[in-house]
């Protein structure tokens, strides 16, 4: 930390992203935590509408003179069209890249009497406690990507996935300490029957093995974790996996305990500083209306406590509120509910 502040930047971003980081911070502050201290920027599409750019230097200079990130949401369909560096998306890719916020943290398991609501059948949901770590920093996503016309005149588009054996074994052994931290058993996650990329995945991951010999370690292939993650869900301790596969896997998996709306992030760096978003995205079709879920923002609030100030005992009362909230029926309409995105803050609010 960098000093006796918790100096906090709160970039909401777009759609719903205001709405749902409003709630979080009321949480935030009716803790009524020590030297709290709250700055916000602007990311997405909101920041180019008013500046030009997604990532104004002004926002990466607010993230670096802060000791954690809390982040709505960045996306708008108004700006798809415009050229892939300015585009809302590149706020978030951006500030991972610039900060090193190369270990991407996103539990998953069902809260107490939501199992009739997930996509699976409640006896298969119940049994879900599982970790995906997914690494933020390289992989198709940041490597060399454009768009060419081939010798005979067809279009072609490219996107090269790569990964150098010190960001493998970078993000693995998060993935073993994750584990030493829960059920010690670690399923890492590739496509190495078809990709060098995966194949030299599991080569390091295997060698980085023998740092932690109290972890059991299997190795599965992305399509059977899909496979798996509605079959047998119950199964995964923490899953470690490349940045692609657990973009898509962290999707799934919020599907089968219920909803997106709930499903909190933690992405972090080396050392105690971290950015902490809702893995949903900005939800344009219910922006503004008062509608959306802050639960899964609300719960990031927490890994922030519980990750970059080790609080865990404001971390755990947020779950704890969050989880009795449910459990008196407060539900958004992500799950079949109609309770609004400022009831669900006050029911929250309360039972802290
Ligand atoms: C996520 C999102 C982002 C990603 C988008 C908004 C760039 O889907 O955080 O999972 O693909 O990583
Ligand atoms: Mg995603």
């Amino acid at each position: 930390m960098k000093s006796n502040t918790m100096r906090i930047a709160v970039f909401a971003g777009d759609g719903i992203g205001p709405e749902v980081t409003e709630q979080a911070v009321r949480v935030l502050e009716t803790l009524g935590l020590p030297g709290l201290e709250l700055v916000e920027g602007d990311v997405g599409g909101a920041a180019y509408r008013k500046h030009g750019h997604p990532l104004p230097s002004a926002t990466l200079d607010i993230a670096r003179s802060c000791d954690a990130i809390l982040f709505g949401a960045v996306g708008d369909f108004g700006l798809d069209t415009l050229e892939r560096h300015l585009r809302p998306e590149q706020a978030i890719l951006g500030l991972r890249k610039e900060l090193g916020l190369f270990a991407n943290l996103r539990p998953a398991r069902v809260f107490e009497g939501l199992e009739s609501l997930t996509s699976l059948r409640p006896e298969v949901a119940r049994e879900i406690d599982l970790l995906i770590v997914r690494e933020l920093n390289g992989d198709v996503y940041f490597g060399e990507k454009g768009m060419r016309t081939t010798p005979d005149g067809r279009r072609e588009g490219y996107d090269i996935m790569s990964y150098a054996e010190d960001e493998v074994r970078r993000i693995a052994r998060t993935g073993f300490e994750a584990a030493m931290k829960r059920g010690r058993r670690l399923c890492s996650v590739d496509k190495a029957n078809v990709l060098e990329t995966s194949q030299l995945w599991r080569d390091v991951v295997i060698e980085t093995a023998v740092e932690f010999p109290d972890v059991e370690l299997s190795h599965m292939y992305v399509d059977n974790a899909a496979m798996q993650l509605v079959k047998n869900p119950g199964d995964f301790d923490v899953i470690v996996t490349g940045n692609l596969f657990g973009d898509i896997l962290s999707d799934q998996a919020s599907m089968c305990v219920g909803s997106i709306g709930l499903l909190a992030s933690a992405s972090l760096a080396e050392g105690t500083f971290g950015l902490y978003e809702p893995i949903h995205g900005s939800a344009p079709d219910i922006a503004g209306k008062g509608l959306a879920n802050p639960m899964a923002t609300v719960l990031s609030a927490a890994m922030m406590l519980r990750y970059s100030f080790a609080l865990e005992e404001p971390a755990a009362r947020i779950e704890a509120a969050v989880a009795r909230a449910l459990a008196n029926g407060v539900r958004g309409g992500d799950l079949g509910g109609n309770s609004g995105t400022r009831e669900i803050g006050d029911a929250i609010v309360e039972g802290l």
